[in-house]
């Protein structure tokens, strides 16, 4: 039976060679690549995926390859090296390197993981990257009159490396939108609000280009909240009927700011539309109010998403009780066709996930964890990878992360399922600084 199966991955693998040249079968964030072509997985062989990728890992290995003249010999000489059960835990990679050279294996190679550092410095970078987005947006709000004070090529470099990340790691940089109050609200609201738009817009399928247009909207939608005096912005209590529309302003004063910044013939329209139209309602309702308005632009709709999601999950003095995640996407989806457009809120509620980054859960072991990672795989959307915070007996703990598709070899059930969402704030738990911590 063994010999069948290497005799067909041979000819598999001849196939391409014969095609391609050589195979290069890489693992890379969570996923498989065949020549730079990402392997498909579904429900029905997601176990095969599951114990590849255990394998990969546990093995350190990132790549196996194989050159054009790879012998069916040297194949099956290569696989018993590789199901040896007497690889060392640690080091594994190194044997059989070492096992490949001295059986003269020539035609087929592993690569070793590159050092965790890698990943470390990557989450460190999305985080400085974060915080010098909202540093960069302070100067334009402070310097705003005085001439060139916007940079647009800094900015639109820095939606790009946004992007970049975004591509690396959806869930880190998710995971950092749960930052809030940093600095001045309407600053780091901001910086949230384009980070999902541009998340968003991806998924969306926009193109690159079009994405840094939305990201460079996003970053400016709220600009003309520097025309709404502090105290209005502030006020803990109820506002009267005048305040509000004073408030409701910063639509326009938003769009004029833009028309009249230095560097306007550069900026993409479109950043004046969101700016203007960013709390319309999908029904026309909001404001401003039109006379004669027929349509909505795709941006201002993509924002007015992201900045309420953004918005209610924000603690403010007049809005003490936050919503969770999770609570905030049921209360949009009651929204959905009257405030929102049903067809993008429900991409971007299968983007955020039932369980989205951040979210604080309760496991049937009893155990507490965050929500680190969003499961890749549409059939395991409920089983993310969390960071367990708290043991059964409720003790804060410094846990590791889990992976909620593990399943008890003994039992063959899943090892960990979520129970509930929490609310962090009944918990007094930072959700943010747990993200920040992995990156420092
Ligand atoms: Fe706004
Ligand atoms: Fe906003």
């Amino acid at each position: 039976m063994v010999q069948d199966q290497i005799a067909q991955l041979y000819d598999s693998l001849h196939g391409i060679l014969e095609k391609e040249g050589d195979i290069v079968l890489r693992a890379r964030l969570n996923a498989f690549y065949i020549n730079g072509v990402r392997v498909k997985f579904d429900y029905s062989n997601y176990h095969i995926y599951k114990s590849l990728w255990t394998d990969f890992q546990s093995k350190e290995i990132s790549a196996i390859s194989f050159s054009a003249e790879t012998s069916e010999d040297e194949l099956q000489r290569f696989l018993q090296i590789w199901m040896r059960k007497d690889l060392p835990s640690k080091g594994a990679c190194e044997k059989i390197v070492a096992l490949i050279d001295s059986e003269n294996i020539d035609h087929i190679a592993v690569e070793k993981i590159a050092p965790v550092e890698l990943n470390v410095s990557r989450e460190k970078s999305a985080v400085r990257l974060y915080f010098s987005g909202i540093h960069l947006l302070k100067e334009v709000f402070e310097k705003q009159k005085e001439e060139g004070a916007f940079n647009l090529n800094l900015a639109k470099r820095w939606m790009q490396s946004i992007y970049n990340h975004i591509q690396d790691d959806e869930s880190f940089i998710y995971g950092l939108t749960n930052i809030k109050n940093y600095d001045d609200y309407t600053l780091n609201h901001s910086i949230n609000v384009c980070v999902l738009a541009i998340a968003f817009g991806r998924r969306l399928g926009l193109t690159r280009e079009e994405l840094i247009d939305l990201g460079i909207s996003a970053f400016l939608h709220d600009l003309g909240k520097l025309d709404v005096p502090k105290e209005i912005l502030d006020k803990p209590s109820t506002l009267t009927n005048e305040e509000r529309a004073v408030i409701e302003t910063h639509v326009q004063h938003g769009a004029e700011r833009l028309i009249e910044l230095k560097s306007a013939r550069r900026l993409p329209i479109r950043a004046v539309q969101v700016a203007l139209e960013h709390h319309l309602k999908a029904d026309l309702g909001g404001y401003p109010r039109y006379v004669r308005k027929k349509t909505v632009s795709l941006f201002s709709k993509i924002v007015k998403i992201v900045d309420y999601f953004d918005a209610i999950t924000t603690k403010r003095v007049y809005r003490p009780r936050t919503l969770t995640r999770e609570e905030a996407l049921k209360e949009m989806q009651q929204r959905s066709g009257e405030e929102f457009d049903p067809v993008l809120l429900k991409a971007f509620m299968h983007m955020i996930g039932v369980y989205p980054v951040g979210s604080l859960v309760a496991l049937d072991s009893g155990e507490i964890g965050i929500v680190f990672e969003a499961n890749p795989h549409p059939a395991f959307y409920m089983r993310p990878k969390v960071k367990v915070i708290a043991d059964s007996n409720g003790q804060v703990i410094e846990g590791e992360v889990v992976d909620l598709t593990d399943i008890d070899a003994e039992t063959g059930k899943f090892k960990r399922t979520i129970v509930k969402c929490l609310d962090p704030e009944e918990y007094g738990i930072r959700v943010a600084d747990y993200f920040l911590a992995r990156a420092s």
